[in-house]
């Protein structure tokens, strides 16, 4: 048996009966929607063999499974990062896990920096696209064939469907959703000005340290993928602001209540 097998078949066991389709991974300050699940049932990473923990502040290390919006949902409260030092294929277990499940819709959340002025901080953003010039992939290393195919078409990795539903979700909850190109940096250290400036030329509009390496894993095992960053800062160099990740989770958590409205409304509307 793989490793998310493995780990699937424990966390199957604590479902008591939930099913959930959607999976739901929270950014750096946004952890708190998981208290908007009802019923929830809560599985600690370290419960799953195999399952790496999250080492970062503001991640705590969990599955919640329980109903949001009146579906059934797992959130993942806390997530892995390449930074904390995990092997390529570490990152893409948490989703392979969710798959295993029976997760078929993946709605991936991250803190980051936006490289347009006028998208400021407290702004949130639908991920259209993403640029991976990290040199990292969790997809690196020998192919399991059962979970997905060896090269993988990324032409429409965030779902343009689901993304339309989501800005219809915002309309509806008055909540601007901007849209941009998510850049991956794999941190520890956030970006210098002049990597904002190349990321800038490359066509970038928000840049974070995650989300990329989940896209990737879950496009790789068939999810359909829906993501939003919650922009908590302007990008290096663009204005006098001292970056930290303290600054990162004060504020996002100042727009997570508008971010949790959005989620709901959006996995109420999935119908
Ligand atoms: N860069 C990278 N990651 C981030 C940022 C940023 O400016 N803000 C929040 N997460």
């Amino acid at each position: 048996m793989s490793e998310h097998e493995a780990a699937a078949q424990v966390l199957a066991g604590r479902l008591g009966g939930l099913r959930p389709r959607i999976g739901i991974i929270l950014g750096s300050g946004l952890g708190g929607l998981a208290e908007r699940i009802a019923d929830a049932v809560t599985v600690p990473f370290s419960e799953l063999p195999g399952m790496p923990r999250s080492t970062v502040a503001g991640h705590v290390g969990q599955f919640v499974i329980g109903r949001l919006g009146g579906r059934e949902v797992i959130a993942m409260q806390g997530r892995l990062h390449s930074y904390e030092g995990h092997p390529y294929p570490a990152l893409a277990l948490p989703v392979r896990v969710m798959r295993a499940i029976g997760v078929e819709t993946l709605f991936i959340s991250n803190a980051a920096g936006s490289l347009k002025a006028e998208m400021g901080p407290g702004s949130l953003m639908a991920i259209s696209d993403h640029l991976n010039w990290s040199g990292f992939n969790p997809l690196i290393g020998a192919n399991d064939d059962a979970v997905g195919p060896r090269f993988v078409d990324m032409s429409n990795a965030y779902d343009r469907d689901l993304r339309a539903r989501l800005h219809e979700a915002a309309a509806a909850e008055g909540i601007k959703l901007h849209e941009g190109v998510y850049a991956w940096y794999t941190g520890p250290n956030f970006e210098t000005p002049a990597e904002i400036r190349a990321f800038r030329i490359l066509g970038a509009d928000a840049v974070g340290m995650s989300t990329v390496p989940e896209c990737i894993a879950a496009v790789h095992c068939g999810m359909r993928v829906v993501a939003v960053s919650a922009i908590t800062n302007l990008a290096a160099g663009m204005d006098r602001t001292t970056l930290s990740h303290e600054h990162t989770l004060a504020e996002s958590r100042k727009l997570a209540t508008r971010f949790e409205r959005l989620v709901e409304s959006f996995i109420a509307g999935l119908g």
